[in-house]
């Protein structure tokens, strides 16, 4: 397999340079990459019409693909993660844009008398009073508006739960601080939307994706259907999405239960997700039985790859951003077990790209991990 370095890709391979852009910044997701990720897969394959990105996260590689001209296809298995890349790939007129406009003006009815239901905590709790109410009131107000007025304003209003609560996401858990600055919520919602008002005049329309709730290790869609995957899944033992992003889930569904339902169409990439695995990837190795979450992981991600090779077409590729992990003290090279598995699914030619290196502290040594782009070509 041929491994290349391109030490000039690794700053991509983040949410940083997405924060800044327009529409790619409208909803913080640490666990995304940048827009010359898939700019950069896009130049580098053999003209693709059609872009499939089946853990799409907040679209950026479906976002990318509009503004590039090209169709695509995202898939999410989180509620959440679906309703942001829609609003922010969907096309908007001047009337959507001046009824917005006209909303952050409106005098809101006071909060309805409803609870707003979380999981793990008691939701009054991680706001200021006036911040819960007024969250309230505004989600309320919201539903009353038609459709593409209200996704807009509803993104808005989940992205500024950061800094209105005194929430704090440290690593994989929430926590409650209850000495931090948490600013006035209707005011940073307004500041928001008008931000969010200057990008859509400047949207590029058509070429709008098709987007669905999904698993991407089950995709409903054809074979042979798309052209290139851009895409990174979930990391071995990174977080699980339901429970970091789960306050803003709880706040789009108004159901408590929605966090749990997007848990079971994760892969297994956490601990708390693992179990006992039947036909273990024969590239895994014994580590996969000593350590099962490495087991479910890799059978998940198994099941994906022979997704994405079932619905490209011959000529087509995927590229596949992953990170290696160390669990347990034993550095796992994720990358390459993805590369192996794609050979033996049937790519016809896999290669590396490493983007970044980093120090891990692997007792009793210190052992060099990274980050890469495994491309897989059908
Ligand atoms: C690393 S993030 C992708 C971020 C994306 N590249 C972006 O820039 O926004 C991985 C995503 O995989 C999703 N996910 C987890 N399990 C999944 C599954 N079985 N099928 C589809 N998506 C899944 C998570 O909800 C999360 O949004």
């Amino acid at each position: 397999m041929n491994i290349t370095n391109k030490p000039e890709l690794g700053q991509y391979m983040t949410f940083e340079f997405s924060k800044e852009k327009p529409i790619h910044g409208w909803f913080w997701y640490k666990e995304g990459f940048a827009p010359e990720i898939v700019e950069w897969a896009i130049k580098n394959e053999n003209n693709p019409k059609t872009v499939l990105d089946p853990f799409c996260g907040v679209g950026t590689t479906l976002l990318s693909a509009k503004n590039l001209g090209l169709e695509s296809v995202g898939v999410d298995a989180s509620t959440l993660a679906v309703f942001v890349s829609k609003t922010k790939t969907d096309d908007y007129d001047q009337s959507d844009l001046e009824t917005v406009r006209a909303f952050l003006e409106k005098q809101l009815p006071p909060p309805p008398n409803i609870r707003w239901e979380f999981e793990l905590f008691d939701v009054r709790a991680a706001f200021p009073k006036r911040n819960y109410n007024e969250i309230l009131a505004l989600r309320n107000a919201i539903e009353q508006e038609d459709d593409r007025v209200r996704n807009i304003l509803l993104v808005g209003l989940l992205s500024i739960l950061p800094q209105s609560s005194l929430v704090l996401k440290d690593g994989g858990v929430l926590k409650i601080i209850k000495d931090k600055k948490a600013l006035p919520a209707r005011e940073i919602f307004k500041r928001r939307v008008k931000k969010m008002l200057k990008d859509l005049e400047l949207q590029k329309k058509g070429h709008g994706p098709r987007v669905f709730l999904g698993d991407a290790r089950a995709l409903n869609m054809e074979d042979e259907s798309i052209d290139l995957v851009v895409t990174s899944p979930p990391y071995l033992n990174n977080i699980d999405y339901s429970k970091i992003y789960g306050l803003e889930l709880s706040l789009l569904s108004m159901s408590k239960a929605e966090a749990s339902e997007v848990r079971m169409r994760a892969i297994r990439s956490f601990i708390g997700k693992q179990m006992e695995v039947q036909d273990m990837p024969p590239e895994v190795g014994e580590i996969g039985e000593r350590i099962p979450i490495i087991g479910t992981y890799f059978k998940d991600m198994e099941l994906a790859i022979k997704e994405m090779f079932r619905t490209l077409r011959e000529g087509g590729a995927a590229h596949v951003v992953v990170s290696n992990s160390v669990i347990h003290e034993t550095h796992i090279l994720v990358d390459e077990v993805f590369a192996q598995m794609a050979e033996r699914i049937g790519f016809a030619d896999v290669e590396m790209v490493v983007g970044a290196e980093r120090v891990a502290d692997v007792k009793p040594q210190k052992v060099k991990t990274r980050e890469s782009i495994v491309i897989m070509r059908k």
